[in-house]
């Protein structure tokens, strides 16, 4: 084997080992950081334990244990809350990258085992539910808010991967839905792990062959 042949190779093995490796990361997620996380992103100014006061519900009661995308339906719920006492007091809306999002929900005690198998019928009726093609097309059919919901494959990967892409989307939805009159969506149970399945699914099955252009 020539040496270029034997990198090749070698490279491809280890593609493929970040693929196989890829549903695992979170668990590799570290609790520790995640509660730096927590308190330089602002979440301890209105979540502190039982014994103090604060704004928000206590620490307890966010950090227990919880399924992942669970997490990730309550963490996209409470973006209106948060987003309008931090505008009140002055703070900026804090930005969170997909690891620190991992880390954050390690802490959280958010955790993929507890989350049920999605269910992609539930999911796709939850996106109809919850007004998502108000905005947004799946496959060009539904409104017209970048981007399509089967284009975005890299946000459907993980639960923190997706808390992470809604983190940053969520604030100027809410601030659109209200402006056009949309319900801000609110996620309960395994409704959030149903939809990204769902998702998920669709991303994976490229629009083809379907018969017409695309309608844009
Ligand atoms: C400015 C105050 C404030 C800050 C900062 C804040 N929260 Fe909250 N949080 C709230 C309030 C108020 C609620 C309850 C109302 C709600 O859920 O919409 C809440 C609820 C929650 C919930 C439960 C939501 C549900 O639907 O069960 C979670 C989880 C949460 N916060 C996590 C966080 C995390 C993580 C951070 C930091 C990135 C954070 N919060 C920062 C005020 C805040
Ligand atoms: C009121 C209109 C509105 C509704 C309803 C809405 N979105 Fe969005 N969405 C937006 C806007 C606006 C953006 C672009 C936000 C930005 O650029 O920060 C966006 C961005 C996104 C993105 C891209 C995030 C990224 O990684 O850049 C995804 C995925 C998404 N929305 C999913 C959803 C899902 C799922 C629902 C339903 C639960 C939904 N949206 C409902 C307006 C909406």
């Amino acid at each position: 084997m020539s040496p270029r042949v034997w990198l090749a190779a070698v490279l491809i093995g280890a593609g493929a080992w970040v693929l196989a490796g890829a549903p695992s990361r979170a668990a590799a997620a570290d609790a520790e950081s995640g509660a730096a996380v927590f308190a330089a992103k602002q979440c301890v100014r209105c979540h502190v334990p039982r014994s103090e006061q604060g704004p928000g519900p206590v620490l307890e009661e966010i950090r227990r244990p919880q399924g992942a995308m669970e997490l990730a339906g309550r963490l996209w719920n409470h973006v209106p809350a948060m987003a309008g006492m931090l505008a009140q007091r002055g703070f900026q809306w804090p930005s969170i990258s997909a690891s620190e999002m991992a880390d954050l929900m390690a802490y959280l005690q958010g955790d993929a085992l507890r989350d049920a198998r999605p269910d992609l019928y539930k999911g796709q009726v939850t996106l109809l539910r919850k007004n998502c093609l108000k905005c947004h097309s799946l496959r060009r059919e539904g409104g017209r808010v970048e981007p399509d919901l089967a284009e975005r494959r890299g946000d459907y990967e993980s639960a923190s991967a997706w808390a992470a892409a809604m983190w940053t989307h969520t604030p100027r939805m809410a601030a659109m839905a209200s402006s056009v009159g949309v319900a801000y969506p609110r996620f309960t149970g395994d409704e959030m792990g149903n939809l990204v399945g769902f998702l998920r699914e669709a991303a994976a099955a490229p629009l083809r062959g379907t018969g017409g252009a695309p309608k844009r």
